[in-house]
């Protein structure tokens, strides 16, 4: 069945790909944002986000008529006679104590809630607080509207991917019948389907972000262990991940978890939990092993440099939380850095994402556009994101730059016997 009207409200990378994807599968989608400038870049199929394949799909479905975008939420709603399905994919961000900040949220409200159709259905697709359907519809004050939660579960990096195959789609509501309005606009994908309550369907997603957040700190705890007894991380993670029942995925130590999300989600359902009197020791215990793990490279720098690390050159190699985004949001690339310069070290960072210079980082870390520049006469390089082309760059060459050959490789991504060759002393994590 496809659904003629469709607002999208949020033009980030969950927005965009919510309504690019919608559009490819055959319904008629508006996307909205207050931001004039951006707007008019997307209206000409200028795609900034950096996501793969979004810039082509965009594209192909303004080409077929099926996307368009409109300035603010009111002209999405009103689009076409009428919006019938509403997606809300505003941010979210951290507000203090942690909780997450639904400040846009309550603002599109605001603006929409006079103008939506009778029948309409609003759908909080953004990670929102467990209870905020409720709110939603509390602020709506529309009896001949319902709200549905249907939470994203894309990675960026593969966010259109992650869409168009989907492992499941969650839908939570009061309402059966809106709920199953919103799960058939994903019916061409055929995946399993979870249909519950909005409050269920909230919670999904958090403990979901939080159980792969637990993952990785257990891994990175397990890679701690690897070091101390002599093992090697790898060969135990591989041998975790062949158990069908812990999978190969989210165990690759590093140097902590980050970016716009998991950060994010451990929090505010820290917070969830606190309000609820429930004290989530499991997760608190999560969230304090990724800060360790922080410490835990500036230590093992300070080693391999073998003296206190004030006036020291330090090359980084990666900035960004993962590969394959130019997303700094809550890199722990970032947050080493900030430690490596509270110890004194003058930093320079490289990232093949990231042109230089970096706006609010320019003082405390030079970013330049070659990595060899930011190798030169470094006391160590600190491998700080997976970006496969580290693997390939001239490690004789980078020898010859280098004040001392040393290495500190926090993804495990680089081949350690080819860089021992040209005499770099080399560390990983958990091996
Ligand atoms: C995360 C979730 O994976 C998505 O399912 C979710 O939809 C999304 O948040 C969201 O809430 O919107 P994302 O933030 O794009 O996606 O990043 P991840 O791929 O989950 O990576 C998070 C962090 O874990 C990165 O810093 C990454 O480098 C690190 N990581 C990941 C590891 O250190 N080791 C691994 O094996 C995997």
């Amino acid at each position: 069945m496809f659904v003629r009207r469709i607002a999208v409200i949020g033009t980030g990378y969950v927005g965009l790909t919510t309504g690019a994807c919608l559009a490819s599968l055959g319904h008629s989608v508006t996307c909205a944002d207050i931001d004039v400038e951006r707007i008019k870049r997307l209206a000409r199929g200028d795609v900034t986000v950096h996501e793969p394949d979004l810039p082509e799909l965009v594209a192909e479905n303004l080409l077929a008529g099926r996307l368009s975008f409109v300035v603010g939420g009111l002209d999405a709603v009103n689009a076409n006679g009428g919006a019938e399905v509403v997606f809300l994919c505003v941010p979210t961000p951290m507000g203090p104590g942690g909780a997450a900040d639904l400040a846009a949220v309550e603002a599109v409200i605001a603006e929409v809630r006079g103008a939506l159709a009778a029948g309409c259905v609003v759908v909080t697709k953004s990670t929102v607080p467990v209870g905020t359907a409720t709110r939603v519809a509390a602020l709506l004050g529309r009896d001949d509207v319902d709200v549905v939660s249907n939470p994203e579960f894309l990675r960026e990096g593969s966010a259109v991917a992650d869409f168009l195959h989907p492992d499941r789609i969650v839908v939570g509501s009061r309402s059966q019948n809106a709920a199953e309005r919103v799960a058939a606009l994903y019916a061409r994908l055929g995946a399993p389907t979870v249909l519950t309550d909005a409050t269920s369907a909230e919670l999904v997603k958090y403990a979901a972000n939080c159980y792969l957040a637990m993952k990785l700190s257990y891994v990175n705890a397990i890679a701690e262990l690897c070091e101390r007894l002599g093992a090697d991380v790898i060969d135990v993670t591989e041998g975790m991940g062949h158990d069908r029942r812990i999978g190969q995925s989210f165990l690759a130590p590093g140097p902590g978890w980050g970016g716009s999300c998991l950060p994010k989600d451990t929090h505010a359902l820290l917070q969830v939990a606190n309000t609820a009197g429930f004290d989530f020791g499991l997760l608190r215990a999560t969230i304090d092993t990724n800060v360790r793990q922080h410490q835990r490279i500036v230590a093992k720098v300070t080693d391999v440099v073998g003296q206190p690390l004030a006036g020291a050159r330090i090359g980084l190699l990666g900035l960004t939380f993962k590969a394959g985004t130019d997303d700094l949001r809550d890199s722990p690339a970032l947050a080493v850095a900030a430690l490596l310069r509270e110890q004194g070290a003058e930093l320079t960072g490289y990232d093949p994402a990231v042109p230089a210079p970096v706006a609010g980082y320019t003082d405390a870390l030079n970013v330049v556009d070659d990595p060899y520049q930011a190798a030169k006469d470094s006391s160590a390089l600190v491998v700080l994101t997976e970006w496969p082309q580290f693997r390939s760059l001239d490690w004789a060459r980078l020898a010859e730059v280098v004040y001392r050959r040393c290495v500190v490789d926090t993804r495990n991504l680089l081949d350690h016997d080819v860089l021992r060759r040209v005499g770099f002393e080399v560390r990983g994590v958990g091996r």
